[in-house]
């Protein structure tokens, strides 16, 4: 192998491991007292703009806690109202996003709509978007580390 190619053999691994090793030490955002992790600044955040944040949260799996990181769709319906929904969509579980150009939020699965208000537009979930816990402290969103709430739909089918 000529120098030039192990060269650009390094410099190609560089290339991928940089960005891996980065994301993996990337610090997680720290837990503060009472169960709440501080996620996002309420003044960048924009009026029924949905934001996905990353965070780290404890989930329970049988008589263990696990700590993980995860997602959630955070939504200023209003100046005094800020909510933030669980990814997972309340039909099976799938992953949605946020479409632009419809403004709701769409699962892929099996083709659920969810409103930024967190309503079933259209598709087959039972319920609408599960919420987190949140708390406000300044210009700071804080989201509760514990599992998200589900609607008050779900917990009268329960
Ligand atoms: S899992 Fe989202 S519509 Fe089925």
């Amino acid at each position: 192998m000529s120098r030039a190619t192990e060269i650009l053999g390094a410099f190609i691994a560089a290339g991928l491991a940089i960005p891996a090793i980065a994301y993996l030490l990337r610090p997680a955002r720290s837990v503060a007292p009472g169960g709440f992790v501080d996620v996002l600044d309420l003044t960048q955040l924009k009026l029924k703009k949905p934001e996905e944040v990353t965070f780290q949260r404890i989930r329970k799996d049988g008589w263990k806690l696990l700590t993980e990181k995860s997602t959630a769709w955070v939504v200023k319906l209003s100046e005094n109202e800020v909510v933030a929904y669980s990814p997972q969509c309340t039909h099976l579980g799938c992953a949605y996003s946020f479409s632009e150009e419809k403004n709701e939020f769409v699962c892929p699965c099996h083709t659920t709509n969810f409103s930024i208000d967190g309503k079933v537009l259209g598709g087959p979930a039972p319920r609408p978007l599960d919420r987190y816990p949140t708390k406000v402290q300044g210009s700071r969103l804080l989201i509760s580390v514990i599992e998200p709430a589900k609607t008050e739909q779900s917990k009268k089918g329960a």
